[in-house]
């Protein structure tokens, strides 16, 4: 008999195909598949990821699998079906969604995420915590974009898996996304893996530019280089795409991407008044914190005559304030 998370798998591999027939050849699916169309997902990114469609119904994908020999007990182990409160029978977990597949490091489909038409919550439901999936393990799209992140030597770090997708679009197939959790240290490490630079590209929105602020220094501590790329305020990576075009997030998204001290800079003065003395030199001294911080002598050499120029400092003085911070010169 098979292993119970090699059968797991092929369950998740069969439902799989069976989502993405339901959303491209179905009357059932025409509606989720007008929608993806609306939203600018093209024929050819819906069949590369393979993105599927769950019927409206209670019992449609049980029917289905128990059919065909899986037990209930072990689709409900898999996150797949979900169990009826203190009874005996199970239900499908996903009903009326888009659903995404989420794969594992290797390529193996282990989870599901499906998505609401239009408006609703939750937006997304995820299969939950199995022994075959660990949300904080995985990493959307990588084992796709392995080959294109070792090619480029880079990899973009987006929010969300519509995100990635929009990437691939602008003809980005480096993209990878953490499953609506901050990044990990071992997703952190697992990049650093297969590759040293970093393009963090997530939402520009409070909670994106927190989360980029936040992955920075994950990454940074595992020994990646990150950079950040910034849109307009209230954008994500996808409405981006869709609104200016590919070549627009090629060319003035992520080549203009900023360093990490920049970013870590336009951070900071956040809701700074730099006008106001006192907000200033709080602003200064947490600039200067995050400049010791840095490793190369020739970057740190590099902001403080930034800031020194901007605020008018004497260049030594800002100097001091390093040395007396700075790990890597004691
Ligand atoms: P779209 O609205 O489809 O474009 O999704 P988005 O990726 O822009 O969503 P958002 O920026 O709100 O969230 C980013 C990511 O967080 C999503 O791609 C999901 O992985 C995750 N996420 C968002 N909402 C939920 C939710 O309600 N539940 C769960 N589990 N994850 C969510
Ligand atoms: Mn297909
Ligand atoms: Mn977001
Ligand atoms: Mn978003
Ligand atoms: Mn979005």
């Amino acid at each position: 008999t098979p292993k119970p998370s090699n059968k797991m798998i092929e369950a998740h591999d069969l439902l799989r195909k069976f989502y993405h027939h339901l959303l491209v050849n179905t009357k059932e699916g025409q509606e989720a598949y007008d929608y993806l169309i609306g939203r600018g997902f093209t024929r050819e990114v819906i069949d590369e990821f393979e993105i599927g469609f769950a019927l409206d119904s209670w019992e449609f994908v049980t029917k289905f699998l128990t059919k065909r020999g899986y037990e209930p007990e072990e689709l409900e182990k898999a996150g797949i079906l979900v169990k009826r409160e203190g009874k005996d029978s199970y239900l499908d977990r996903f009903r009326n969604r888009i659903m995404f597949p989420l794969a594992d490091l290797q390529g193996k489909t282990v989870a599901f995420s499906g998505r609401i038409l239009g408006e609703g919550q939750p937006k997304y439901l995820n299969t939950p915590e199995t022994s075959i999936f660990s949300k904080g393990k995985i990493l959307y799209n990588f084992h796709r974009a392995k080959k294109h992140i070792r090619k480029n030597q880079e990899v973009i770090l987006l929010e969300g898996y519509a995100d990635v997708i929009a990437a691939h679009k602008a003809g980005c197939f480096n993209g990878v996304a953490t499953m609506g959790t901050a990044l990990t240290e071992e997703q952190a490490a697992t990049i650093k893996r297969n590759v040293e630079n970093v393009i963090i590209c997530y939402d520009s929105d409070g909670a994106g530019i927190e989360a980029a602020y936040k992955a920075g220094q994950v990454l940074t501590k595992v020994g990646c280089t990150v950079k950040v790329a910034v849109m307009p305020s209230g954008y994500d990576p996808d409405d981006y795409v869709n609104q200016y075009g590919t070549e627009a997030f090629r060319g003035e998204v992520l080549e203009a991407s900023l360093t990490l001290m920049a970013f870590k800079m336009r951070y900071l003065r956040r809701g700074k008044n730099l006008q106001n003395e006192a907000e200033r030199i709080r602003y200064i001294d947490e600039v200067v914190k995050e400049i010791s911080l840095l490793p190369r002598a020739v970057e740190r050499d590099h902001y403080l005559r930034q800031i020194s120029q901007e605020f008018s400092l004497s260049l030594d003085a800002l100097k001091q304030e390093t040395q007396q911070n700075n790990r890597f010169e004691k």
